[in-house]
């Protein structure tokens, strides 16, 4: 049995390290992709405070589709280089968004989301392999600390994938 502890009195750094320590727990001795991308979704939705979505979208072939998630039903599928999914991937690199109705081409999945970041997965090799996209219902919801935290779990998840 998976219990979480409270973790509201930790800092952001503090709360990121604990659920990478979580995170690499429970996928450490299962290589199944996708059981390994629902917990890791499962632990940031519920842990992180403030957010109405958190999923993995995954590269095949020209475009991304959605994969293990935790929030409203989602867009299935996204061309790379369309909405802040898409151009994440296209251009491996983080994106946070403050607002996303000033993002051009936003898609809105769950209007609920008024602001995201999105971090590439890319394997050890260097091949795109999709992103972890996170959302909530606050404007201006993700710092640098937020970025540098599920940076460090994406690429603890992308080992895996
Ligand atoms: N808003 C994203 C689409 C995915 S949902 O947020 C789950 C985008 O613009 O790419």
């Amino acid at each position: 049995m998976f219990a979480t502890s409270d973790l509201s009195q930790l800092s952001k750094p503090e709360l990121y390290r604990e659920l990478a320590a979580q995170i690499s727990a429970l996928i450490r001795n299962e290589t199944d992709p996708v059981a390994n991308m629902a917990n890791c979704a499962a632990v940031l939705f519920h842990s992180v405070p403030r957010l109405n979505w958190v999923g993995f979208y995954l590269l095949k072939g020209c475009e991304l589709v959605v994969g293990p998630f935790q929030g409203r039903p989602a867009c299935v599928r996204i061309a790379l280089g369309r909405g802040v999914v898409g151009t994440a991937a296209e251009r491996r690199t983080t994106i946070r968004v403050a607002d996303v109705n000033q993002f051009p081409g936003h898609i809105a999945c769950d209007s609920a989301s008024k602001s995201e970041i999105v971090v590439p997965l890319v394997s050890d090799d260097s091949h795109l392999l999709g992103v972890l996209d996170v959302d909530s219902p606050e404007l201006d919801r993700f710092d640098g600390e937020d970025e540098e935290g599920l940076r460090a779990i994406g690429k603890i998840i992308a080992a895996k994938l």
